[in-house]
């Protein structure tokens, strides 16, 4: 009997674990590891540009002594903003700068899917279709992506001007189905609006951030219905022993 029980326990166990590995492997479009390729590896040297090292030293100088490592993130994104993507020779000057290790740089930029490990396009256009954004058609915006740019998720026009993403709620679900291309939000999108962004990207032209619906950022589209009377001022409802 309890033999029986340790074989089915067992295949639980195994179960479960292959469950875990292969959505993981699902969930990421990027390797966890590092694989030395032509465009990344470590003899490809790198170096901040005159401009950035200024950056540099103005990051630095945020952070006091024996704190420096503080300054790892910054320092990373600027290399990544300077060089389009953050290959591993990137990560060895900023493990350089900040005299450490370079396995505690490898930690951070595989840990933050903002850093990308791989080259990109131009334009990364991140689609969320968290819950939110899916509820609100993520999945038309999706489509009319692939369609217009004909890639897939995780993938980069042979131009080089459009990588596309599938990510996780970027923190504007008030304003769903959302977008984030480089640094820009698009929100309240439709299919169309989607097509007319990529549309302008493809002449060379940005079009405006913000949502699209006509609305000021995350007001409601009709009238204000809280909030809308004067301020009561300071101490209003505080009890008059206090
Ligand atoms: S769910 Fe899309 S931004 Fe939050």
């Amino acid at each position: 009997m309890i033999h029986i029980s340790l074989k089915r326990l067992l295949f639980r166990v195994r179960s479960g674990l292959r469950a875990i590995t292969s959505s993981c492997a699902r969930s990421s479009e990027n390797l966890f590891v590092h694989r030395d390729t032509p465009e990344d590896n470590p003899n490809i040297p790198f170096e901040f540009t005159a401009a950035n090292k200024k950056r540099v030293e103005a990051i630095l100088s945020i952070y006091p002594e024996g704190h420096k490592r503080g300054a790892m993130i910054p320092l990373l994104d600027l290399a990544q903003r300077q060089y389009g993507w953050l290959p591993i020779s990137a990560m060895h000057k900023v493990a350089e700068i900040l005299g450490l290790p370079n396995m505690r740089v490898y930690e951070v930029a595989t840990f933050y899917t903002m850093f990308m490990r791989k080259p990109m396009g131009k334009y990364h256009i991140q689609v969320c279709t968290t819950t939110p954004c899916w509820l609100r058609g993520s999945d038309e915006i999706m489509a009319t992506c692939k369609e217009q740019l004909c890639i897939g998720p995780g993938e980069t026009t042979k131009d080089k001007m459009f990588t596309i993403s599938e990510v996780e709620c970027l923190g504007a679900c008030v304003n769903a189905p959302m977008v984030a291309i480089n640094d820009d939000f698009y929100e309240d999108l439709t299919a169309k609006d989607m097509q007319e962004i990529l549309d302008d990207l493809k002449a060379g032209k940005i079009a405006a951030p913000g949502p699209r619906s006509g609305r000021f950022a995350s007001e409601p589209k009709g009238k204000l219905t809280s909030l809308n009377e004067e301020p009561k001022g300071p101490g209003f409802g505080v009890q008059d022993g206090l």
